[in-house]
């Protein structure tokens, strides 16, 4: 593979890089780790404003759909509250029906320390842990749900922002003022339990291997995307920049009636084919399991994509899809750059090939991929986005800000764990990239795309990993409208 590297702001230099270094900074003295975390974070916050955001003529953004109020508890300690007794052995359930269910599909995802989202098919158990959550010292509200996080970020960064889901009035209230609410007026918000846990837990036998969180929801609103016809007409007149889709997952494994869940996206395809040709479109991908809601997001959604956002679970589930193997639900949670790069590579080429036969729909120029330890982006030469080093940077320090809760990041509630070089590819000969501190986003040229790779200085004092993904896309996409 031929490879024209890009590193840090100027294009330009081929590198051929003969020496792999093994010295991995975690066996250096710890003077030198902060010197170079130092130098991380004081180079990504440059690149970070290298662009600015006009905030005088607003990018304009819209973003569907639903919306929810989140309560945060500690996982381990709901379930303890609630007694609920350690599953004797992990299990997989697309969707929760009973106390056992939960305790062995939490086990499932919290020991490996995976990102998951499963639906409760049964109003008494999802009541009682409600229930139990808001007397759980320490729990904490907040707004949830993809679109809202998404809006709110991206509102924050400078955009105005028309957002299609159904809310409470209080709901509406606490959004920022560049927010523009398009749905219906909902009494009861649909809640959301984020079962958070940190890195190291234990629950029995189980210890989780990194920080994440298991989500758990009986949505009665957002599986039917109530608001998208507001928010259809709405977007005539609004003539966004950027059209979001998110949380479709509310949809998966919903009880739907026979033919209802593929009326509501043929007419969510309906309207993204009606978007304008300069307004671009991004998918945000979540936790699915239903196989045949994947299969119709690939025939309703993906064709009028022009950019998708995952994480490391989401990435290999959807490739499983096009490979005609069961569909995974759970990947390594660590994945190296070379593995996820080449699953990009492969989504990328699949995704376009499909639209290429179909002959219709829009190309997939934009591929982003966030994971615990770095960023990583693909961008078309030559299609509409912008600023992809710049992007790559904000993305990755707003991870940090996100789980640490923070908009300055304290380096010393940060770590590194990228290896000092990473290997563009798994196959045998790939090129290997050094790590630069004064230069640590990675841009380089294939084919016909784009790479751009940042290190995450990864946040050891979590505050919150859910609604992550949410911020981390958002902040990305901002920069490059
Ligand atoms: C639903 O949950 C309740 C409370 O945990 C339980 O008593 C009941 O058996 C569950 N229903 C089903 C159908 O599993
Ligand atoms: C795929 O899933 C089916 C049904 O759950 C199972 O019977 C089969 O063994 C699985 N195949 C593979 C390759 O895992
Ligand atoms: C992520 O989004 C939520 C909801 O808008 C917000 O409360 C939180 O502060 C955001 N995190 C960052 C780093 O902006």
């Amino acid at each position: 593979m031929a490879i024209e590297l890009r590193s840090g702001f100027k294009y330009g230099t081929v590198l051929s890089i003969a020496v792999v270094l093994f010295a991995y900074w975690f066996r250096l003295p710890r003077s030198v780790l902060d010197e170079r975390l130092d130098a991380v974070l004081s180079s990504l916050l440059r690149a970070e404003r290298k662009v600015g955001i006009n905030d005088v003529a607003r990018p304009r953004v819209a973003v569907g759909f639903g919306g929810c109020v989140d309560i945060i508890v500690d996982g381990v300690t709901l379930l303890n509250a609630v007694g609920l007794q350690p599953a004797g052995r992990p299990l997989h359930h697309d969707y929760v029906e009973n106390a056992e269910q939960l305790a062995q599909s939490f086990a499932y995802f919290f020991a490996p320390g995976a990102a998951s989202e499963r639906f409760v098919l049964n109003d008494t158990l999802f009541s009682q842990l409600v229930e139990a959550s808001r007397e759980l010292p320490g729990n904490r509200w907040s707004i949830g749900g993809n679109a809202p996080v998404m809006a709110s970020r991206m509102a924050g960064e400078g955009c105005s922002v028309l957002l299609g889901g159904s809310f409470s009035t209080d709901f509406n209230d606490v959004l920022s003022q560049h927010i523009t609410v398009a749905g219906n007026t909902v009494e009861e918000p649909d809640i959301h339990l984020i079962l958070e846990y940190p890195a190291g837990a234990t629950w029995g036998q189980y210890t989780s291997r990194r920080a994440n969180r298991y989500i758990i929801h009986s949505d009665d609103h957002n599986p039917y995307l109530d608001s998208m016809e507001e928010f259809e007409k709405r977007l005539q007149t609004f003539k966004p920049d950027l059209l979001v889709v998110g949380g479709l997952q509310m949809m998966d494994n919903f009880p739907f009636k026979q033919g209802q869940r593929e009326a509501l996206l043929s007419h969510l395809a309906r309207m993204l084919s009606s978007a304008a040709p300069q307004t671009s479109v991004h998918f945000e991908m979540a936790s699915f399991v239903d196989e045949d809601l994947l299969w119709d997001l690939l025939r309703f959604v993906f064709p009028h994509a022009d950019s998708l956002g995952m994480n490391e679970q989401e990435l290999p589930n959807l490739l499983s899809l096009f490979r005609g193997t069961n569909v995974t639900v759970l990947s390594d949670p660590n994945p190296r750059v070379a593995t996820v790069l080449d699953q990009m590579r492969e989504l990328y080429r699949l995704v376009n090939r499909r639209q290429q036969a179909a002959g219709a729909g829009r190309p997939l120029s934009r591929l982003h991929v966030h994971t615990l330890a770095f960023q990583a982006i693909i961008v078309t030469r030559g299609s509409q986005w912008k600023n992809t080093m710049s992007a790559t940077a904000k993305a990755s320090l707003t991870a940090n800000r996100h789980v640490c809760g923070s908009a300055d990041i304290d380096p010393s509630k940060a770590r590194l764990l990228m290896d000092e070089s990473f290997s563009v590819s798994r196959r045998e000969g790939s090129q290997r990239i050094p790590l630069q501190e004064t230069r640590p986003v990675s841009c380089w040229l294939e084919d016909d795309y784009e790479i751009c790779v940042a290190p995450v200085l990864v946040c050891t004092e979590v505050y919150q990993t859910a609604g992550g993904g949410d911020n981390i896309s958002a902040a990305g996409l901002v920069l490059q409208i």
